[in-house]
């Protein structure tokens, strides 16, 4: 099976600057792994400007938007592609609100940030930003094809 043409849902999580700075990798990576969620690519990337600009296009009118991406190009990040039906809005609702102190606790901001501007974690907004994130961040030879070992347990 193609991953690219792959018809599974799939989004695009990233573990931001400031989770990589704060020891935040593990934790946050588990949350997804212990829900269920099969990990297709995984890599610890430091982000040039244009592609900032490029995965946040739709916010380039925001005011908030040159201090977003000086941001995200601070440090290294987290990219991942996880893999699962519904794992969009799955992990949105794992992520948390935009702003943290209105995320609820249980999710990744609401646990673990406090600034809008520092939110730890992004997730893609919807199955077709999944596949071009995934896209713009990963090439295909760093997206693996494997299946975990079906088990009963989990579905
Ligand atoms: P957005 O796509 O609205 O939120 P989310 O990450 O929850 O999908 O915004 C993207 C990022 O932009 C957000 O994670 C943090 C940053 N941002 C600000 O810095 N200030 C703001 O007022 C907003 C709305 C977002």
């Amino acid at each position: 099976r193609i991953v690219a043409s792959s018809d599974v849902e799939q989004s695009y999580i990233m573990i931001k600057p400031d989770g990589v700075q704060r020891g935040l990798v593990g934790e946050i990576i588990s949350r997804f792994e212990k829900k269920g969620f099969v990990l297709k690519g995984l890599k610890l990337f430091q982000c040039a400007k244009d592609l900032a600009q490029e995965h946040y296009k739709d916010l380039k009118d925001k005011p908030f938007f040159p201090k977003l991406i000086d941001y995200i190009t601070s440090g290294p990040v987290v990219c991942m592609a996880w893999e699962g039906d519904g794992v969009v809005a799955s992990a949105r609702k794992l992520i948390g609100a935009t702003n943290p102190l209105q995320a609820e606790p249980g999710t990744i901001r609401g646990d673990l940030a406090v600034q809008t501007g520092r939110n730890v974690v992004h997730g893609s907004d919807s199955p077709d930003n999944g596949k071009r994130e995934i896209a713009l961040w990963f090439k295909e030879s760093e997206l693996c094809q494997w299946e975990p070992v079906q088990t009963p347990w989990l579905i």
